[in-house]
Formats: C-alpha cells, sequence, structure tokens
C-alpha cells in the first residue's frame, strides 16, 4: 500500500535549509494498521502530507495504493487522494460557513463518494461518533473535540482504501476518543483498509498493529542533514 524510498522534503529558510522530514525506507502492507509516532517537530505531519500527496518532497520514491506519486502532477495527485484518501488534518481544515453534515458530504463530493446514498453515510457516521445532535451546526458552534470528530467522519465518508488521521483523537476525553478509536478500528479491519494515525498517546498506539517511529526512519543523509542546522533530529 504505501511504498517509500530516500524520500526527503526541505523548506528554504534564508540561506539555510531546514529539513523537514527524510525517510530513507518506509512500507506498510495493505489492511496494516500503523500508529506513526515521534518528538514534535521531527515531520510527522509532512510525511502524512507527503503520503496524502499534499506535498511533494524534494526527493526520493512514493508508490501510495498502486500509483506513484512522484513525478505526478499537483492535480493528479489531487484526484488520486479523493479516489483513495481519506485524511483527518491535525488543523481539521473544517470550512466555517457550512454545517457539520455538510462538511462531511463536502469530503464526498471531492472523491468516489459522491452519490445518492453519501447524505445517508454522512448522517450514519456522525450518529456513530455521537453527533447526531450537531449536524447542523457549523464548526464554530462546536467544540474542538466534536470539531475533530467531524474531521474524522469527512475523512471516511469516501469509504478510503488509505486511512491517514494526525493526531485524530488530540483533543477527546479518554471514554470519547476510545469510542471513536473503537469505530476507527471496526471500519478498518471489517473493511480491510491501511491506517497510518499520528498519535502521542501511548494507549492508541498499542491497539494499532505496529507502531512507527519517525526517528528510525531517517537515513544517514537525513541526520547528517538534521545535525548541520542544529542538530534538531
Ligand atoms: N512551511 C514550512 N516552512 C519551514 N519549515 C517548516 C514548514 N513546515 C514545517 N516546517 C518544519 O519542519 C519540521 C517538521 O514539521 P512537522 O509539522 O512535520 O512536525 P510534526 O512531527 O508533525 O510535529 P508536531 O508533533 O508538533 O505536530 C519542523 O521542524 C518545522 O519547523
Ligand atoms: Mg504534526
Amino acid at each position: 500500500m504505501i511504498h517509500l524510498r530516500s524520500v526527503q522534503k526541505s523548506y528554504a529558510r534564508g540561506e539555510q535549509r531546514v529539513l523537514a522530514c527524510a525517510v530513507d525506507r518506509l512500507d506498510i502492507a495493505a489492511g496494516e494498521q500503523v500508529a506513526l509516532i515521534g518528538r514534535s517537530g521531527t515531520g510527522k505531519t509532512t510525511l502524512l502530507h507527503i503520503l496524502a500527496g499534499i506535498l511533494r518532497p524534494d526527493q526520493g520514491e512514493i508508490e501510495v495504493a498502486g500509483a506513484r506519486l512522484d513525478g505526478m502532477s499537483e492535480s493528479a495527485r489531487d484526484r488520486h487522494r479523493g479516489q483513495h484518501i481519506g485524511m483527518v488534518y491535525q488543523t481539521f481544515n473544517l470550512l466555517q460557513p457550512f454545517t457539520a453534515l455538510e462538511n462531511v458530504l463536502l469530503g464526498a463530493l471531492f472523491g468516489r463518494g459522491a452519490g445518492h446514498d453519501a447524505k445517508r453515510r454522512a448522517e450514519a457516521l456522525l450518529q456513530q461518533v455521537g453527533l447526531g445532535e450537531r449536524m447542523h451546526h457549523r464548526p464554530g458552534q462546536l467544540s474542538v473535540g466534536q470539531v475533530q470528530r467531524v474531521a474524522i467522519c469527512r475523512a471516511l465518508v469516501n469509504d478510503p482504501e488509505l486511512i491517514l488521521m494526525d493526531e485524530p483523537l488530540g483533543n477527546q476525553d479518554r471514554a470519547t476518543g476510545g469510542q471513536v478509536l473503537d469505530l476507527l478500528l471496526d471500519i478498518a479491519r471489517n473493511g480491510g483498509k491501511t491506517v497510518v494515525m499520528v498519535t502521542h498517546d501511548p494507549e492508541s498506539a498499542k491497539r494499532m498493529q505496529r507502531t512507527v517511529d519517525l526517528a528510525t526512519l531517517r537515513s544517514d543523509l537525513g541526520a547528517a542533514a538534521a545535525a548541520s542546522h542544529g542538530g534538531r533530529a
């Protein structure tokens, strides 16, 4: 499902380059559920964005859901994401003028989930994460944890093969977070879906099949580049 080789993404900052993410090698099989861990600033979000095709790295080979993303145009990557990937962003990225239900349906509009039963699926998902009574509220009228659960529903509405989640439970109380994780893992295991979930919570990580620490994926090249900008690795 996921194969990365010698991937690096850096940003220019004045004369310097800041290495945001370096992965020598990463392979995730179809149907695996993986927790992605690592200290703040080590490139977890950058890596998810590379996997989603939102960011293009400076170098490296990226194969995701049967397609090579390196060398693909931005619009082709956008289409590929709509067809195969559901993403929960660290900052949620809901559209403020729209209600919870409309935000979830917008996920279907840009993917393969468009169609007559999208609304039914969106409503069912919102019910399942405990937002049955909040479907017609706008993000500004919801709590942060509720907004996060809407973002999770939006990622799931297309029934994607690959679910990428950037700390999807970071704003949930333990009981709610546990229920939402149960739902996610249920959907993933019953549907044979691949999940990559960034988490700082060891309990959540333990429930996944495998934990990948980003620090262990960095190539020698990456470590050298990280050292050259102040040893922040
Ligand atoms: N647009 C940008 N321009 C310059 N540097 C950036 C940019 N985006 C990210 N970085 C740098 O890249 C590194 C990796 O950032 P990233 O957001 O991927 O970290 P993270 O592991 O997700 O951290 P956190 O756990 O805090 O979310 C950081 O050191 C960050 O400062
Ligand atoms: Mg992050």
